[in-house]
């Protein structure tokens, strides 16, 4: 079943036309990738969907339900959690206070419910849960990637977007990142990442698209792709 769908979708910064007409679909379980070079709209993307930048022409739509002039808070409130490039993780406040804005507000669940969600979370992250009192700056790269990850996980989305999760982290921490990501798609949550690195993509995609010029110019299985050395070549520079 089809969770999230861009039809055709146009976005401009200006007048600069950067989406040309994407068109994807996310369903149900999958995680799946968007990969492509620098400057392609991988981000832009993402931004679309929730909402940050909307779309000039083309639809957006979850769960049949039509999102595309929505605003952010609005997108969100309809179970997608966005993890941007840059993290955002607050320096000033402490790792559980990171996670608790991450949290459902007042009045519409209660504190234990809370307690018990946080708790699940943490399963996924020993990291942090031995961090929780420290300031969210005292991190490291990795963890405060993993904490910015656990704040979106927190709000119990349907669909969780990721921006570069493993960007300028070392080798085992990419790992490590990897098959946390894994486990939260095997526990349910269905996940539009956007990955560089073809390896970590292939590893944990179930289809991937590759963009290029603000356009989909491939589609298909980890396999597909990894017997496309065509594909790798002009739109990947492998
Ligand atoms: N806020 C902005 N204003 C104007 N142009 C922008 C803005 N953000 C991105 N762009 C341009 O839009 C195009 C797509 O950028 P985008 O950030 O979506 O690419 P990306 O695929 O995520 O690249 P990267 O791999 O470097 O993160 C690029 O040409 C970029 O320069
Ligand atoms: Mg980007």
């Amino acid at each position: 079943m089809t969770l999230l769908a861009l039809e055709d979708v146009h976005t401009y910064y200006g007048e600069a036309h950067v989406l040309q007409g994407v068109t994807l679909r996310v369903g149900t379980g999958e995680v799946v990738t968007l990969i492509g070079r620098n400057g392609a709209g991988k981000t832009t993307t993402l931004r679309s969907v929730m909402g940050i930048v909307a779309p000039r022409a083309g639809r957006i739509v979850l769960e049949g339900a039509d999102l595309t002039r929505l605003p952010t808070h609005e997108v969100a409130r309809r179970g997608i959690a966005y993890v941007p490039e840059e993290r955002r993780v607050l320096p000033n406040l402490t790792v559980l206070e990171n996670l608790r804005l991450g949290m459902p507000g007042a009045g519409q669940t209660s504190r234990a419910d809370n307690g018990a969600l946080l708790e699940e979370v943490l399963t996924y992250f020993p990291l942090l849960r031995e961090r929780l009192t420290q300031k969210g700056k005292s991190l490291s790269g990795g963890e405060q990637q993993m904490l910015a990850i656990a704040r979106g996980l927190v709000a119990r989305p349907k669909l969780m977007l990721v921006d570069e999760p493993t960007e300028g982290l070392a080798p085992l921490l990419v790992q490590n990142l990897t098959e946390i990501l894994q486990e939260i798609n095997r526990r349910g949550t269905t996940i539009l990442l956007v990955e560089q690195t073809l390896e970590v993509a292939l590893a944990l995609s179930h289809r991937l698209y590759v963009m290029d010029q603000g356009r989909i110019q491939f589609e298909g299985t980890p396999e597909r792709l990894r017997e496309d050395p065509t594909v790798q070549q002009r739109f990947l520079g492998v």
